[in-house]
This record gives structure tokens, sequence and C-alpha cells, in this order.
């Protein structure tokens, strides 16, 4: 997630390069795969696959597909807190990875997850109080600090701190744009944020060793022993779950009210219909479009052959709307049953924050549409995102009228 993750993943295909044209890479994506499912990009150096059947072959084959950038033939380590993250089950297989996993699992599972449930509708609540006038922007005051203030409480680390999370996360996950001005600042300051992040982390881990809390910073270190993890694979974690844990799931809120808002749904859903509809959200604008996979050995997917070493990219954006799966893949059905959508993966590395996910998206919207009318979400001249893996816009302002 830095600058020194694979440059497939991390850099804009050129025909996505422009800022305008990653508001709606669909059409790429369509017409790539009309031509192949599988293809080798020369400038990123990388195959990009396409398809539904063979990203999902991808990722359910760890033994063929490794996670670790490491395997890669032309891999090459830039330090940084890379360092920390490679060693985190996002880049472990098995067996280790399933170790990794497991320490955790616990805290994730829905059972634990739904317990959380009545905190997360209070803190949108204060949030959305929060609200002054007949304007909001949905991401600024809701879609980001809900998710950032929810795993901060999880690890045990004081929420004041959430506005320098917003900054180290967004800069760890920002792109670079081929060989764009600024590039290097960029670099620059992906470094410093991962290294003010990993002394952060620290020094709150040093902390939970002298004073156990019940947060799962303390069961992090209390599995120092049990499970083998060391100094950096602790270090390594948290980081992960800060990450992963609010850049996405601020933009599935804002993907879904952007969606709902484009569809007409603006006045909410029936309880039981919002689940199905944020569902579809992550089919059709799916908060983490791609993910990055290492060839172990010589092998073929989709037509292609593909070398051991040569690194290839999964892109779940793609899979979700590919007209073989999907029926009118670029309609935004809210209802849609089966919706088998990879937004969240699949596999080994599906995503463990998967429960937690769902449930602050359902809550906020749910919250959201309960006290206020949102008359009208700007959605054009939207600003997106600028990540070549993270799918979403930088703000979402609308008119608001209260219930
Ligand atoms: C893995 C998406 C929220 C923690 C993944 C993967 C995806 C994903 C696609 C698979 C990575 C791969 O195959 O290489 C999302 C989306 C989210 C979200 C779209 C929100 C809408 C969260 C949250 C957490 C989290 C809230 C934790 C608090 C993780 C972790 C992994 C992961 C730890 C690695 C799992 C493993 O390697 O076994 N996520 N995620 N995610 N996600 Fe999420």
């Amino acid at each position: 997630m830095s600058s020194s993750t694979p440059p497939s993943l991390l850099t804009f295909p050129e025909a996505l390069s422009d800022p305008d044209a990653w508001l709606d890479p669909f059409d790429w994506y369509a017409a790539r795969r009309a031509e192949a499912p599988v293809h080798y990009d020369d400038h990123r150096r990388c195959w990009d696959v396409l398809a539904y059947e063979e990203v999902k072959t991808a990722l359910g084959d760890d033994e063929t597909f490794s996670v670790d950038p490491r395997e890669a033939s032309d891999y090459r380590s830039t330090g940084g807190e890379q360092e920390f993250l490679l060693e985190t089950m996002l880049f472990q297989d098995p067996p280790k990875h399933d170790r990794s996993r497991e320490v955790v699992e616990e805290f994730f599972r829905p059972s634990a997850v739904a317990a959380l449930e009545p905190r997360i509708e209070d803190l949108t609540h204060d949030l959305l109080d929060d609200v002054e006038g007949d304007r909001m922007d949905v991401v600024d005051a809701l879609a980001y600090p809900l998710p950032v203030i929810v795993i901060a409480e999880l690890l045990g680390v004081p929420s004041e701190d959430r506005d320098r999370f917003r900054e180290w996360s967004t800069t760890m996950v920002a792109s670079t744009d081929g060989d764009g001005e600024g590039n290097g600042d960029l670099q620059q300051r992906q470094m410093q944020a991962g290294m003010e992040l990993a002394s952060y982390f620290g020094e709150l881990i040093a902390d939970r060793r002298e004073h156990p809390r019940d947060d799962l910073v303390t069961r992090l270190v209390e599995s120092e022993e049990e499970a083998g993890f060391d100094e950096t694979e602790l270090l390594g974690f948290c980081m992960l779950l800060l990450i992963a844990g609010n850049v996405t799931t601020t933009n599935l809120v804002g993907n879904a009210v952007r969606s709902f808002a484009e569809a007409d749904h603006l006045s909410g859903f029936e309880p039981d219909a919002l689940g199905p509809a944020v569902e579809e959200v992550l089919r059709y604008r799916a908060p983490v479009q791609a993910m990055s996979r290492v060839a172990t050995v010589n092998t073929t997917l989709g037509g292609a052959d593909i070398a051991a070493g040569d690194r290839v990219v999964c892109w779940l954006g793609a899979a979700n709307r590919d007209g073989a799966k999907f029926d009118a893949p670029d309609t935004f059905v809210p209802d849609r049953t089966p919706n088998q959508h990879l937004g969240f993966g699949y596999g080994t590395h599906y995503c463990l924050g998967a429960p937690l996910a769902r449930l602050e998206a359902t809550v906020a919207l749910r919250v959201l549409f309960e006290r206020f009318d949102l008359l009208e979400v700007e959605t054009d001249d939207l600003t997106p995102v600028r990540s070549s893996f993270i799918y979403g816009v930088e703000s979402l302002p609308a008119r608001i009228e209260r219930r």
C-alpha cells in the first residue's frame, strides 16, 4: 500500500491515468475484457485479469497465485512501512496466513461484531447531531469519521487522534500516476506517513504491555507468545487494520449514497431491503477495485501463458461487471439476487472485516435516511479518490431537510 508495493497495483493503467477516467473505469474494463479475459500490460509489467471466472480462479488458488509480492521476479524492497505490512496476513500465504488470522478472528466474527451495533448507532447519531444548516457533505460528516472512530475504539487508540489517522491512511493508499509530476514527493510522504504510524503504534503497544486493557492491541500483545507474533508483526497488524478498516468503509458509505441518489432511492429503504442494496453497492461500485498476486509456477489463465514470478492484478471491480456472471451488469439493481460479487475478495484472504463493514454501512445509512431527506446529492463534478485500487469520491455535498 505504499510506494514500495508492486508498481502493478499502485500505478494506474495508462487508459485510467486521467482522474476523470478513474471515476468511470468500467468502460475500459468492458472493452479490455471483450478482447480477452487476461492481458499483459507492458507499461506496468503485469497481467490484468478482468473476467469473473478468471479472477475467482486466481484468488481461489493460493498455491499457483501467491499473495506475497516478494515472489515477483522483479521485486525490490524500498523499505519503509512495507516491511511491517509484509509481515501481516494480507501478504502471507497459508499456512502462516491461517495462524495470523486465527489470532484476531474472534474479534471480527458476525456474533462479536453484532454486539457493536448500539455503539455504531450512537456514534452515527452523534456525528449527525453536529451537522448544521441545510447542507452536509456526506463523506466529511459521516462516511469518513464513523469507520475511523469504530476501528480506533476496537484497537483501543484514542479517537482524538483520528485526524492524524485520516492523513496517514489516505496518504498510504494514494497512487502514483505513471510519470506524473509530484510522484517523488508523494513517495516521500508515504514513507513518512508509514514511519509515523509505526512509531505511534509502537508507543501504544509498549503502553499495553504495562497496562493491559480490554482492547484489540492488548489481545495482540498477549498473542505474542501464544502465536509467535513478534514486534514487527504486531506493528504491521495494527497498521493493516487501521488502513483496511477505514478507507474502504468510508467509500462503501459514499458509493452507496451516490448510487442511491442516481437511482432515485434517497427516501431510503425498508429495513430488510437495505442489506441487499449495500451488497449491490459492493458489486456495482466496489470500494476495492483490484488486488495483486504473483504466479509461483508457469501457468495458464484465461488463455494467457503466465510465467512464474509474473505479477497478476485481479480486477474485482471488473469481475463484478462481467455480463457472463451478472444480468444487466452496468445497472444498479438494489434487490439483486443472487449477488455473488467479489467486493470483499474471495478465498483465503476474503475480507476479515466484512461483517463489520456491512454493519457499519447499514447502520450509518439507516440512521442517515431516518433523520434526513437528502434532497439533492450533487453527483456531477465529483472528485475521485486518488488511488488506482480504491474507488470512491472525496466529497458528496447534499442539500438536506430534517425529518
Ligand atoms: C482483506 C475489501 C473493510 C480488514 C480484504 C480483501 C478485500 C477487502 C477485497 C481481500 C484482499 C486480497 O485478496 O488480497 C474490503 C472492503 C471493505 C473492507 C470493500 C469495506 C467496505 C474492512 C474492515 C476491516 C478489514 C472494516 C477491519 C477492521 C481486512 C483484513 C484483510 C482484508 C485484515 C486481510 C484478510 C486476509 O488476508 O486473510 N478486504 N475490506 N476490511 N480486509 Fe477488508
